[in-house]
């Protein structure tokens, strides 16, 4: 959701900002920009598109210095254009501001300020930051923004820059994330840490309603009414590597590779030598969670569908009534929380905007926070009661894989410490959940061992426009996972169906030929299932079968074409079920020619709502 990226120091500021902007792509990439402290001024240059539209604009051109600030779009307010590209400046081209959020009331603005003489040349809310800011300032640019600010309503990371001052960077964060990276004779910021690791892994990280002030020896931090502050430098674990391709063509085939390291990673000091369950980041004693009433779990995207499986492990488990929302419809429905209630938020990124609201509405109603992100200091994870994090490492491309399976993990971990906390269930069944669980790693490598047909089948749908996927328990709540998956990144229309309702209705879209993806990996309800793969069968529908390795034979009779996953616990199967699905999508969107790592309209962090 727009990445921002700044330098200040004594080195190249241009090659800086670019490669900041390449590790942040993956927020936006309608358009791209940079803004620089040059002997002939401020400087802008932008352009519509990928980074590498821009790259190519300052090959010819590049711009020389050694402070400046940049932005890569995704476009809330305004088409992709390159007027509408960041930086935005004022009317003399004296102020530049790069900006990620949304300014609620900028129409307002707008038309106070064209009535004041401004001439605006772009559609976007971020303008009338610029011009706020020239229109303020006399002589000091921190107290211009802070001037300017107290205008604007609605979320916003700021850069901010005046060819009046090249000696000072401004940052201010409201409700959009901003990380300040620390060097030696230069200083950075940065949307997210990646942006910034080759460079440092030292930063701090703003809180809402802070700015900082950068020089290339200094940094203040001070909170918008310009009260200094001090804050504790985090030092970042990740390296920078981890952050880089490593080989793979695409983030996203070097993400799902990873699956089977980020899963151990997460079990990694939580799991005893005698299978028991450790979670000392659960801040809830055995006497709370014994009063815990209902669980809520609410997250966006592909973390809510981690909750869809979480649901079932907790009620399994734990034997506590769960409900599973998306975030943006949670806040707005007066949910019924009490202090009873158990909220868990799930977010990779822990930025989501409405995921952040929902966390806000649970904390407001006196409900226990439990945070599953994977994401140190992020918004989510500081503002938690509890945060379990999972330990996927950075995850670059737009559609999750890893995020999502260390979720499930997470969930697993969760299920298995409120068994053996509320004794909801024997520790044998305990136990034996726990060593499977450790297997997982090593069958996912199975899995990844053995894709040649995953490819095969994904090529021969690739030149279909719909399909569906259908299973039941678990088995339906990772087929909304892979459905997403594959509309995500192949742009494949697909709908996920709990296999014995398809027929009240959805069974009336298939018809001959149609493929359809058939998760068949619970046991206990394998001939049920089997029943409704017969249904669409007899309707013309080519299945495609998934099942455990035990059951592959008899599922083979009923579908065309079976895969078998190494068998596990009928409760974890969607730690290696997914793994299919997101090879297929991987593959159907290759086949397709699709930009793999970068789907058409969307970001990886959405911080708006
Ligand atoms: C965006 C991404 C999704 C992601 C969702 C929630 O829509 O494109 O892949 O699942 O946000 O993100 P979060 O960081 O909260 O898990």
């Amino acid at each position: 959701m727009c990445g921002i990226v700044g330098y200040i120091g004594k080195r190249d500021a241009q090659s800086i900002l670019v490669e900041g902007l390449k590790k942040l792509e993956y927020r936006g990439y309608d358009s791209a920009g940079i803004a620089m402290y040059t002997e002939a001024g401020l400087q802008v240059k932008k352009a519509k598109g990928r980074l590498a539209v821009l790259e190519s604009h300052l090959d010819g051109a590049p711009l020389v210095g050694t402070v400046g600030i940049g932005h890569t779009r995704w476009a809330t307010h305004g088409k992709p254009s390159d007027e509408n590209s960041h930086p935005h400046t004022d009317m003399t081209m004296k102020f530049s501001v790069v900006h990620n959020g949304i300014i609620e009331n900028y129409t307002d603005l707008k038309e106070e300020l064209i009535a004041s003489g401004v001439t605006f040349v772009s559609e976007t809310d971020t303008e009338v930051i610029s011009h706020l800011v020239a229109r303020e300032y006399d002589g000091d640019i921190v107290r211009a923004v802070q001037k300017a600010i107290t205008h604007l309503r609605g979320a916003y990371a700021l850069g901010v820059l005046t060819e009046f001052e090249p000696d000072r960077l401004v940052a201010v964060r409201n409700a959009s994330p901003l990380i300040i990276g620390i060097g030696e004779g230069e200083h950075f910021i940065g949307s997210d840490i990646p942006a910034i690791l080759e460079h440092t892994r030292n930063v701090f990280i703003l809180n809402d309603g802070e700015m900082a002030v950068l020089t290339k020896d200094t940094v203040e931090l001070m909170t918008i009414e310009g009260n200094f502050i001090s804050r504790e430098m985090i030092h970042v674990d990740w390296d920078a590597v981890t952050a880089e391709k490593a080989g793979f063509d695409h983030f996203m085939l070097k993400e799902i590779y990873e699956q089977p390291k980020a899963y151990r990673d997460t079990m990694r000091g939580r799991v005893d030598s005698d299978l028991t369950v450790s979670l000392p980041e659960l801040k809830l004693s055995p006497a709370e969670l014994a009063n815990i009433r209902k669980v809520h779990i609410v997250a966006c995207g592909t973390a809510y569908h981690a909750g869809l499986v979480g649901k079932t492990v907790i009620e399994t488990s734990a034997r506590i009534p769960v409900e599973v929302e998306v975030a943006s419809e949670y806040r707005y429905r007066c949910p019924l929380i009490t202090p009873e209630t158990l909220v868990i938020v799930v977010s990779q990124s822990g930025e989501t905007a409405d995921t952040l609201a929902a966390l806000r509405e649970a904390k407001a109603n006196g409900a226990h926070v439990l945070a599953i992100t994977n994401v140190v200091g992020s918004s989510v994870a500081r503002e938690a009661d509890s945060v379990m994090l999972t330990m996927a490492g950075p995850e670059i491309a737009v559609a999750s894989t890893k995020a999502y399976s260390s979720q499930l993990i997470a969930f697993f971990l969760l299920g298995m410490y409120l068994a053996q906390t509320l004794s909801t269930q024997e520790t044998a069944w305990v136990r034996g959940i726990v060593a499977a669980m450790l297997a997982l790693p090593e069958q996912v490598e199975q899995i990844l061992d053995n894709t040649d047909a995953l490819r095969e089948y994904a090529e021969s749908i690739a030149v279909h426009e719909h399909l569906f996927f259908i299973g039941r328990g678990v088995d339906y709540a990772v087929a909304q996972e892979g459905s997403l998956k594959l509309k995500e990144i192949s742009y494949i229309h697909s709908e996920a169906y709990a296999a014995g309702e398809l027929k009240h209705g959805t069974l009336a879209l298939i018809e001959d030929g149609i493929p359809v993806i058939a998760l068949a990996t619970q046991n206990a309800l394998l001939e049920k299932t089997v029943s409704n793969i017969k249904e669409v069968k007899a309707r013309g529908g080519v299945i495609f079968g998934i099942s455990d390795v035990n059951e592959a034979t008899a599922l083979g009779k009923a579908v065309d074409e079976v895969y078998a996953i190494p068998a596990t616990h009928p409760l974890l199967t969607p730690a290696l079920s997914v793994v299919p699905l997101q090879m297929i999508s991987y593959y159907a969107s290759l086949a397709r020619g699709n930009d793999v790592d970068k789907p058409r309209n969307l970001a990886k962090s959405v911080t708006v709502e």
